[in-house]
């Protein structure tokens, strides 16, 4: 198991076919723990994590995602040119990784909602802790992805999760130990990404 940083950042990559194995209370704790670790607005930790393990929530929540899946966003993925950084087959097995998500999100063992109260936000204090959540998760062995397609149907997904009005979520992480393997990600190099004191000069290696 690693814990140097930048290995897991660098090996975080969104983990989609998870067992539906249980996790260690005391595991998912030292995850949650992490994921208040975050930096947040005023320190005013005004997030809140719906810990869902519930069978027949997640079955009810995860029609939703499926729907928001074939009917919007796989079509629209598919329509489209690969990711920046990767190649025509590594976006079609993402494309088809991303499929075996919304056809079996109800059986990743424990899902992670953040939340928080009031006007749905752009969520800048919320998903500071996702982060150190997939992080953490990762450095204990566990894969997740950070979810938001389901929001499409926002308002029916929160009332099946049991959500107050005026509570909302901001994502859905599905956790649970992965069929395969970590690996790197694949992303686009600093040279297309990085500016180098003015826009458009781009960076240059050292
Ligand atoms: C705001 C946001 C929303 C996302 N929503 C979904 C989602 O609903 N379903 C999914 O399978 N992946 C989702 N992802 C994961 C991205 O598709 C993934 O991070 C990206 O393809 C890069 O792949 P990697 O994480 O494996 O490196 C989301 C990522 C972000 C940052």
């Amino acid at each position: 198991m690693t814990h140097d940083l930048f290995e897991i950042m660098r090996t975080t990559r969104s983990m989609r076919r998870l067992k539906p194995d249980p996790i260690p209370d005391a595991l998912l704790a030292q995850v949650l723990e992490a994921g208040t670790f975050a930096a947040n607005g005023g320190n005013m930790q005004s997030w809140r994590f719906l810990v869902i393990r519930d069978q027949a929530i997640k079955d009810a929540v995860s029609v939703w995602y499926r729907k928001a899946w074939h009917e919007v966003v796989g079509p629209r993925y598919r329509s489209g040119g690969p990711a920046p950084g990767t190649t025509p087959e590594r976006f079609a097995r993402m494309l088809s990784a991303a499929e075996y998500l919304a056809d079996h999100f109800h059986e990743a063992p424990v899902w992670v909602v953040p939340c928080q109260s009031g006007p749905r936000g752009p969520g800048a204090s919320v998903f500071p802790a996702v982060q150190n959540i997939l992080l953490a998760a990762r450095a204990l062995g566990l894969g997740s992805t950070l979810t938001t397609l389901y929001l499409i149907h926002a308002k029916e997904a929160e009332a099946a999760m049991g959500l107050p009005e005026d509570v909302h979520s901001y994502a859905i992480l599905p956790l649970g130990y992965p069929m395969g393997k970590f690996g790197p990600v694949r992303r686009a190099p600093l040279s297309e990404v990085v500016y180098d004191g003015a826009w458009g000069k781009a960076w240059t290696d050292a």
